[in-house]
C-alpha cells in the first residue's frame, strides 16, 4: 500500500449528499484522501463514516463556502493535516429557483446564489491556491450547470442560471491565469440528476433527473483526473464540450 503522504488529496465542498457524496466515494476508490465538506459537521461526519468506516481515507470537515472565517479555518485544517491540495471540487450550490423569472424575482435569493455558487467557489479557491501550488498535479473543478450556458439561456431559474454563468466566467479567468503554473481549471455540468438539488427530493422515477448520482459524479471525476498538460478552461459533461 502507498504511504499516506504520497496519496493525492482532494477537497470537496457540499460533500454530504447527492453528487458531492458520490464524488467523494469515487475519489476515495481512486486512492485519494478526501476532505468531505458540509456546512454541518455532523452531516459531514455521518457521510464520511458511510464511505470510510475506518476513518483512514475520508475526513469530515465543516466547510461554509460563503463564510470567510470558516474558509480560513479550512485552509489551516488542510495545511496542518496534509500540507497540500491536489484537487479542489467546488460542488456546493444553492438549488435552482425553479419557478422564478428574472423580471419579477426577489433579489435576495439571487444574492444568496451568487454568494454561494460564485463567491463561495471563488473564496475557497483563493484560500486553497497556495496549497494547490504545492501539488505535482493540481486541479480545480467547478461544478456548474448547463443552466449557466449563455448560449442556451432563454429565461427562468434566474438566480441559479446567472450564478452558474458567472462561475463559468470565473473558470475561464482562473484557467488563463493559472495555466503557466500547471493548474488545470475546468467547469463540469453533471447533467440532470436524481438528487435533492435535481428536484422531486432526488427520487428516481418521479420525473426528477434521469441520471444517477454515480454517473453525474463520474463526469466531475473525469476533470479531476486529467493528466498534466490536459485540457483547461473547458465546460464539459461526460468529457464532451458544452456550449458556453
Ligand atoms: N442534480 C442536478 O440535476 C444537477 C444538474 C446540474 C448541475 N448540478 C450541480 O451539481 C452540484 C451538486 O448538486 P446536487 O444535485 O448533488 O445538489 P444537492 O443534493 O442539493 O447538494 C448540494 C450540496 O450543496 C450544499 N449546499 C446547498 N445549499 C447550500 C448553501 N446555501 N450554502 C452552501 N452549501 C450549500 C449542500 O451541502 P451541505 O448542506 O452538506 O453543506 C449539498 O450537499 C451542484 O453544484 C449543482 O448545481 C446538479
Amino acid at each position: 500500500m502507498q504511504a499516506r503522504a504520497q496519496l493525492p488529496v482532494a477537497v470537496v465542498t457540499g460533500g454530504s449528499r447527492g453528487i458531492g457524496l458520490e464524488i467523494c466515494r469515487q475519489l476515495k476508490a481512486l486512492g485519494y484522501l478526501v476532505v468531505l465538506g458540509s456546512r454541518d459537521l455532523r452531516r459531514a461526519e455521518l457521510a464520511a463514516k458511510e464511505l470510510d468506516p475506518e476513518g483512514e481515507r475520508v475526513f469530515p470537515c465543516h466547510i461554509e463556502p460563503d463564510n470567510s472565517v470558516n474558509v480560513h479555518q479550512l485552509t489551516d485544517f488542510v495545511r496542518e493535516k496534509f500540507g497540500r491540495v491536489d484537487a479542489l471540487v467546488n460542488n456546493a450550490s444553492t438549488p435552482p429557483d425553479m419557478w422564478a423569472l428574472a423580471g419579477t424575482t426577489d433579489l435576495s435569493p439571487v444574492a444568496e446564489a451568487l454568494d454561494v455558487n460564485l463567491f463561495g467557489s471563488w473564496r475557497v479557491t483563493q484560500a486553497l491556491l497556495p496549497l494547490l501550488r504545492s501539488s505535482p498535479r493540481p486541479r480545480i473543478v467547478n461544478v456548474s450547470s448547463e443552466g449557466g450556458s449563455i448560449a442556451l439561456m432563454s429565461g427562468g431559474r434566474p438566480a441559479y442560471s446567472v450564478s452558474k454563468a458567472a462561475l463559468n466566467a470565473l473558470t475561464r479567468m482562473l484557467a488563463g491565469e493559472l495555466y503557466r503554473d500547471g493548474i488545470l481549471v475546468n467547469a463540469v455540468c453533471p447533467g440532470w440528476t436524481a438528487t435533492e438539488g435535481g428536484g422531486a427530493g432526488g427520487r428516481a422515477g418521479t420525473g426528477a433527473g434521469s441520471r444517477s448520482a454515480a454517473q453525474a459524479a463520474a463526469s466531475v471525476v473525469w476533470a479531476v483526473t486529467l493528466p498534466n498538460g490536459g485540457p483547461t478552461g473547458t465546460f464539459t459533461r461526460d468529457g464532451r464540450e458544452l456550449p458556453w
